[in-house]
């Protein structure tokens, strides 16, 4: 089983969206060798039929809202590609991605390097300890100079990099790739639209240099440079953390993927034993647990059903084993393990630490929840963003309210959205509580074709949150411009002002008022 798992990269990409994160995924799988053809992974439109309402709305916005899973093997690897949303908006589906990979790769487009949405998700990496590999993304078109993009990284992020590989000739006129520890040059030709792979090819030193008058001493000056800098792969550092190998390419052309995905294999760390809530690393051979990250309902027009992603911390996996849900402590049933593929699902029938299995039926199971077999253990949940936009939501039909409450009660454990509810307003008017305003309309869209439970909104005037106890309650209870409402899904209390100037202003007025920030989203 540890073999098993030593064979295991587990990882996400993150970027801006436009960097070519679609693009990228399709390049790696047509690499390994998973499909024949780019396009057949992600439901952009006209690439791919759609299978759900829900999807026809990200058809018609061009956003990816789903967190595909795509599984393939690679050399003597398995390698699972978690996809993340490309819009902000989501980012707390993004974080609980994050949640589950060994690894990510940062996309970076050649011509805009690091962008906000990019900045954020770093951020996370950071936060989670998870190691950052970086892709130059689009060198077939016009950017900005390789040393220029490296100093940007370690001025602004701290990230010592470490080219792998180093382009020969500027962004929009690239000859090939130099691999940085050996010399080797390869040369690669254009194929129309990416849609196959790019021809690449070993070319002598001398034959590149005949060939390459201008750009071939250009980057044999900045590898010297890169050597004097000090700038070789260091593994430690990588695992650390504070540094991250670089490589160059572009995904459209298939230029430096199968660089990318022999990086994945030979640096990316495999499964480690994950930490359990009270710190106990749980050994990867101890009985099965996965962490759930994501569930998702809609997923097929035709099923209706509800799917849990999980990820195997450890032990072996096999369908139909009988899980203990740690939340509840009651059983679940686990005959309709599956695998997702894009959009299209197959049945898993064992998996190991790293990989993900999709498990049907999952009305109990939200996102952060922890199953076990045998020996119990818990792993700490995944935080919960402040939300920074509110709402008021009710049905718009009295006659349907049942299906209203349905709806409220699914899209709330599916984490769409955090719901706030108080006595004060009653279950016929709960406070949808958001980090993006795009997550109001997965809402209004899906309680509407899932639920038939047409509704109305009414935006709330609140912006900041901040998480308090029974007294502070209290003690907020006849202020203005702040009130304090339950988060379902948890139970927690939250205050939720008006603006911070508001807030700062009550706090001064009440000594042991607890307000205690919860971490920010990653829209901004
Ligand atoms: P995203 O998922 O990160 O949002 O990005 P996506 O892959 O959709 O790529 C954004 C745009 O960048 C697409 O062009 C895509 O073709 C282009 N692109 C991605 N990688 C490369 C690359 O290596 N080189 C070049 N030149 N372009 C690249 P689009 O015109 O917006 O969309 P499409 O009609 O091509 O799908």
């Amino acid at each position: 089983m540890p073999a098993q798992a030593r064979r295991r990269r587990t990882f996400a990409v993150i970027s801006h969206p436009d960097a070519g994160k679609s693009t990228l995924t399709e390049a790696l799988a047509l690499y390994a060798e998973v499909i024949d053809e780019a396009g057949a992974v992600h439901g952009k439109s006209g690439r791919r039929g759609v299978t759900s309402d829900w999807m026809e709305m990200e058809r018609k916005r061009g956003i990816s809202i789903t967190s595909a899973v795509l599984q393939f093997a690679y050399r003597d690897c398995v390698v699972n590609l978690l996809d993340t949303p490309g819009h902000g908006d989501f980012s707390e589906d993004t974080y609980r991605v994050l949640a589950a990979v060994d690894a990510a790769v940062m996309l970076l487009d050649a011509a805009k390097g690091l962008e906000p949405q990019t900045l954020k998700l770093f951020d996370v990496c950071r936060a989670r300890g998870i190691p950052v590999l970086t892709f130059v993304n689009k060198w077939d078109r016009p950017g900005r100079e390789a040393l220029e993009l490296l100093d940007e990284v370690e001025q602004t992020i701290g990230l010592r990099p470490m080219p792998l590989t180093w382009p020969v000739g500027i962004a929009g006129e690239l000859r090939g790739l130099v691999e940085c520890a050996t010399g080797e040059f390869t040369r690669f030709t254009r194929t129309a639209g990416g849609a196959t792979r790019a021809e690449a090819q070993l070319v002598p030193e001398a034959e590149v240099a005949a060939a390459e008058p201008e750009f071939w001493p250009a980057a044999q000056d900045e590898l010297a440079l890169l050597r004097e800098i000090g700038a070789e792969y260091d593994e430690k550092d990588f695992l650390a953390g504070t540094a991250t190998p670089v490589l160059f390419g572009a995904a459209l052309t298939g230029v430096g993927v199968r660089r990318l995905l022999d990086a994945l294999v030979d640096l990316a760390p495999a499964p480690e034993p994950r930490d359990d809530a009270d710190g106990n690393p749980r050994p990867l051979e101890a009985p099965l647990s996965g962490l759930v990250f994501k569930v998702q309902a809609g997923m097929d027009r035709a099923h209706r059903d509800r799917m849990a992603f999980v990820r195997i911390c450890s032990g072996r996996f096999e369908r139909g084993m009988v899980l203990t849900h740690a939340a509840t402590g009651r059983p679940f049933a686990t005959k309709y393990a599956q695998a997702v593929f894009g959009q299209q699902r197959t049945t898993v029938e064992e998996a190991f630490p790293g990989d993900i299995v999709g498990l049907v039926n999952a009305g109990a199971l939200r996102p952060g929840d922890t199953l076990y077999a045998a020996d119990p253990v818990h792993f700490p949940a995944i935080p919960s963003f402040a939300p920074e936009h509110f709402a008021v939501v009710r049905a718009a039909d009295t006659g349907a309210f049942k299906q209203f409450r349905r709806g409220i009660e699914q899209l709330d454990s599916e984490g769409v959205i955090q719901v706030l509810v108080s006595d004060l307003r009653g279950d016929q008017a709960p406070v949808l509580a958001a980090v993006g305003p795009l997550q109001f309309e997965v809402v209004t869209s899906r309680l509407e074709s899932e639920f038939r439970a047409p509704v109305t909104l009414e935006p709330l005037g609140y912006t900041v949150t901040r998480r308090t106890d029974e007294a502070g309650a209290a003690l907020l209870a006849g202020q203005s411009e702040v009130e304090v409402l339950t988060r379902r899904a948890d139970g927690a209390l939250l205050a939720v002002f008006s603006n911070k100037w508001r807030m700062e202003t009550i706090r001064r007025k009440f000594d042991d008022l607890v307000l205690e920030p919860l971490p920010a989203g990653v829209t901004r």
